[in-house]
């Protein structure tokens, strides 16, 4: 997730580029850069790190002009430095960037063959130079991004300039987000509404496959294939406040809501859907390393710790290989059994928490094999690690990990899928259906968060519950704690989380007509022995909350109040379940007026 900002009009562009990046540091802010056309010019500056350092650069190397594009990183592909921070220039083509070119591999090869010379490790360049590549052929700036954006894959929204057509900005949208402001003889272009607000309040909402193009004061939108479009405009009467959360009441909401696009993202450019496998370019062992492997760790703190539970049911289910789970904490003081046969996962959101640090740095010094599930590009765990799979959830703000949770868990899953094929426990046809799984998930994600008004009213029903239970068996239980950790760490409520049939062993004592029990009871193998578990509670007057499948009569008939899951395979439960959960913690905490924000210690 990064944020673009375009501008085109009769004041100073680069003033107006900050101020848009700057409201778009949520979307990302490892490195950014600012193109400005003058006399038929183009002036980029770009730097590593916060914004405030490219503000300092600005400062000693000002850029003047009245037309101009700008980025604001999060990186995917490359890490974050000054070359691969955005704006790309070939040629005479310069292009700002956010979204993932899935087939950028095959168009560099395509390109280097041509002669091409590629200074960056992003994708992001793969656009300059195709585009170049038409204008050189074309002679026609408008032309040539037409044609280049039709052999593109993947995601984009571009914002494009043209150092031999200085005054025209072209600007076009394929799943990633992209509004356009209507100004006084002036336009503005931003992958959200907050980076424009203080200009405009006139905006069109651009759709997948639309293009536009600003040149003499006029803004022509049509289809990439070249279709006149009529746009309409929107009028804006969001509060600055609102607009910059885009238009949810607090940033862990928005990043909730935000999960079917952060799947979309996990998952771009990484499914082999007629091979059924997947590609993961920063999984660096071979098929015969990986064959070696007799025992996997998974190793992880906190939220990263409960995906790491699920990635045990998974991988031992699909791969037959046996799986330990560790505290990264735990881990690095005791003396694990480890040696070059054992392959580690370190799961880290931020890739910078101390103790998976340490045990990764442990596990290396045993002649353990590694691989990391990171979200922040380049950082320790990232660089230190052997191997790694980017989340690509976008920086989390929300105070409680959501997003990239259900992201590390379907990083999880490829790397399953990756690692059952090369081994020979997953064949093509069980391949393929398991990464037709992953494609539905952004879909069902959608569909359980139409439950959101219904778990608010339960929030309502609860809130002054003194404790919690959470149960859920199998590869459900990990996701009982995650759900006990969101509402305690929101909340300020005691919760527990714990395995379904556990519970005769102690908690049961805990429960009488005060305690809401949250029971995840799907309709899969552990059907029965859940739903005979929640009898146990209802026996003994505990407040049931059922998170069952969709349509089930049965715990309908027995539990206090049911949140209904649409019924898909097994092993995407966790994910499905997980939203429930965070809405419930949310809703709760905010009730209560305990949610506070984590932005400002960004990790
Ligand atoms: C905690 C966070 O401090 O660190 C959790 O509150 C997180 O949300 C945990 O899961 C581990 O962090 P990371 O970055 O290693 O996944």
């Amino acid at each position: 997730m990064c944020g673009i900002v375009g501008y085109t009009g009769n004041q100073e562009a680069t003033p107006i580029i900050l101020e848009g990046l700057r409201k778009l540091e949520y979307r990302g802010y490892d490195s950014a850069g600012v193109c400005v056309i003058h006399s038929g010019r183009a002036e980029i500056r770009r730097s590593e790190g916060k914004l405030v350092n490219l503000d300092k650069l600005l400062a000693t190397a000002p850029v003047n002009g009245e037309i101009g594009i700008g980025h604001t990183r999060w990186a995917t592909h490359g890490r974050p430095s000054e070359i691969n921070a955005h704006p790309h220039q070939a040629g005479s083509i310069i292009v700002v960037h956010n979204g993932i070119i899935e087939n950028y591999l095959e168009l560099k090869e395509r390109l280097t063959g041509l002669g091409r010379t590629f200074k960056s490790e992003t994708d992001t360049e793969v656009i300059s130079h195709i585009i170049d590549e038409k204008f050189k052929e074309t002679g026609n700036f408008e032309q040539a991004v037409r044609n280049a954006l039709q052999e593109l894959r993947g995601a984009y929204a571009v914002c494009i300039l043209c150092e031999n057509d200085p005054g025209v900005l072209i600007a076009a949208k394929q799943g990633s987000p992209m509004v356009i402001g209507l100004g006084e003889n002036e336009y503005f272009v931003a992958s959200d509404i907050p980076a424009i607000l203080s200009h405009t309040r006139e905006m069109v909402f651009m759709e997948d496959g639309e293009m536009v193009v600003f040149s003499r004061g006029k803004a022509v939108f049509s289809t990439v294939a070249g279709e006149p479009l009529e746009k309409k405009p929107r009028h804006i009467d969001w509060s600055p406040l609102m607009a910059e959360k885009g238009g949810y009441k607090h940033f862990m909401l928005k990043e909730i809501f935000e999960q079917p696009r952060a799947i979309r993202d996990t998952i771009a450019g990484r499914l082999m859907e007629e091979d059924g496998n997947v590609f993961l370019e920063g999984v660096k062992l071979s098929d015969g390393e990986l064959a070696q492997v007799e025992r996997i760790f998974i190793v992880a703190c906190g939220t990263s710790w409960h995906a790491a539970l699920v990635g045990k049911f998974l991988i031992e289910e699909h791969c037959r290989i046996p799986v330990e789970v560790d505290i990264a904490s735990e881990f690095r003081y005791r003396n694990p059994i480890i040696n070059d046969k054992t392959l580690m996962i370190l799961i880290s959101q931020s890739g910078e928490t101390a103790d998976t640090l340490a045990a990764l740095r442990e596990g290396k010094a045993r002649g353990a094999k590694n691989i990391a599930i990171c979200n922040v590009v380049d950082s320790s765990i990232a660089r230190e690690s052997n191997g790694v799979i980017y989340t690509h959830a976008g920086p989390e703000i929300g105070v409680a990990s959501t997003k990239a949770f259900i992201t590390q868990l379907a990083a999880l899953f490829l790397f399953t899928i990756r690692f059952g094929r090369a081994i020979g426990t997953i064949d093509r046809d069980k391949g393929r259906t398991m990464v037709s799984l992953l494609i539905r998930i952004p879909a069902l994600l959608d569909n359980v968060l139409e439950l959101n008004g219904q778990i608010e009213k339960i929030a309502r029903t609860y809130m002054h519950a003194r404790d919690f239970l959470y149960l859920g068996r199998g590869i459900n239980y990990p996701i009982a704690l995650e759900g006990a950790l969101k509402l305690k760490e929101i909340s300020y409520i005691h919760a527990e989380g714990y395995p379904a049939g556990e519970m005769k062993h102690g908690p049961i004592a805990l429960i009488d007509e005060n305690m809401p029990v949250v029971i995840v009871v799907p309709k899969n193998e552990n059907y029965e022995k859940v739903a005979s578990n929640m009898e146990e509670v209802i026996a003994r007057g505990g407040l049931v909350i059922a998170v069952c499948s969709e349509g089930d009569e049965e715990i309908r008939k027995k539990a206090m109040t049911t949140i209904e899951i649409p019924r898909d395979s097994d092993d995407l439960t966790p994910i499905l379940v997980s939203v429930p959960m965070q809405l419930l913690a949310y809703h709760i905490a905010v009730l209560k007026g305990t949610l506070a924000c984590k932005i400002g210690k960004i990790k």
